[in-house]
């Protein structure tokens, strides 16, 4: 089912069909506020009144002109304009094939300069996603030349990669914020493990090297990015037994999944980030979301003849 539903992630013909399809866009308002940037910051003020902050991302990814990157950094220029003058902690995080990163690899490097620009003067943060496994080393070499100019920046890397040891390993001298995830692309076995209980595994081994003394002295951030409340409870027990300190990590969850469980989380005092999602090119990431609980099916054909 995992691999059907990303297979079709892809597919421009499901694509074209679903997306106008009633029952295929209620559903997806279990995951998303809306479509534009105010139905995500209504959504951020919500959560900031259970106490609970937030980062914001737009659809989209892999872009095909030069006009789309520039039309979707003016966008997160905006954002970072509107969040600075909201009050909300809400930082943003963008895809490197949104800057441009297929296009021109100087363009995409230039647009994330302008973002962290806007950061700066927003006192805000970028976080950089990451996207499948050909995109792993040119987004570090993205986050390693932003990261020698601010630490306004963080990079997402995930856990069923078998490279991603090294490359945490690379990056904690750097004091780098990591978002440490699973992993939601489509694989083969020869670049990431094919068992989840080894991607599981492998997470929590790479989370506690994050909250080790050195990591956190050189001043890296872990966001704990899962939704395995096993997984969450074992390293909420490791950061206990070890003193870790509460500024080293945050945790961090999507709009609409584990509600009760992100509420848990904020009461206990725990530091969560909700990453919100909008935008109108919502099938591929829609489809991610679905092959990650087979069950979100039921709840698609439900919505069928809700
Ligand atoms: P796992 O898949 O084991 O799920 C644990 C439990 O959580 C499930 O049993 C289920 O109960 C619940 N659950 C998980 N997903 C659900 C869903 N869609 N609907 C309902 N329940 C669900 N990936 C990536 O490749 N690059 C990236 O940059 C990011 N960024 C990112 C940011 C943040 C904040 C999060 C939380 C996740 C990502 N991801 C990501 C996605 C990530 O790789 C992964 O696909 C999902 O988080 C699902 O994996 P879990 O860690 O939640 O565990």
């Amino acid at each position: 089912m995992r691999k059907i539903l990303l297979a079709g992630s892809t597919n421009a013909w499901l694509r074209e069909r679903a997306t106008k399809t009633a029952f295929v866009r209620r559903s997806v308002s279990r995951f998303m506020p809306g479509e534009t940037i105010d139905d995500a910051l209504r959504a951020a003020a919500a959560l900031k009144a259970d106490g609970i902050t937030t980062i914001l991302t737009k659809l989209g990814e892999n872009i095909t002109t030069a006009d789309e990157a520039e039309e979707v950094t003016q966008h997160y220029l905006e954002v970072l304009d509107k969040v600075g003058m909201s009050g909300l902690d809400a930082q943003v995080s963008i895809k490197p094939t949104q800057l441009g990163l297929d296009q021109d690899r100087a363009m995409c490097d230039r647009n994330m300069d302008r973002l962290i620009e806007r950061a700066e003067l927003r006192n805000n943060i970028v976080w950089i996603d990451m996207e499948g496994s050909p995109y792993v080393e040119p987004t570090l070499e993205l986050f390693r030349r932003t990261r020698a100019k601010t630490p306004r920046v963080g990079v997402a890397l995930q856990a069923y990669l078998y490279r991603t040891e090294k490359d945490v390993e690379s990056l904690i001298p750097l004091g780098a914020k990591i978002r440490i995830v699973k992993g939601a692309y489509l694989e083969p076995p020869t670049v990431a493990f094919p068992k989840k209980a080894d991607v599981d595994e492998n997470y929590y081994r790479l989370c506690t090297r994050l909250l080790r003394e050195d990591a956190v002295r050189a001043g890296c951030l872990l966001h704990i990015a899962t939704h395995d409340i096993g997984l969450a409870d074992r390293l909420s027990d490791y950061i206990a037994n070890n003193k870790v300190p509460a500024s080293a990590y945050e945790f961090a969850m999507l709009y609409g999944i584990q509600r009760g469980q992100q509420l848990r989380l904020a009461k206990s005092g725990k530091r969560l980030r909700v990453l919100i999602s909008y935008g109108e090119y919502w099938f591929p990431w829609y489809m991610r979301r679905l092959a990650e609980r087979p069950a979100n099916m039921w709840f698609v054909i439900r919505t069928m003849f809700g």
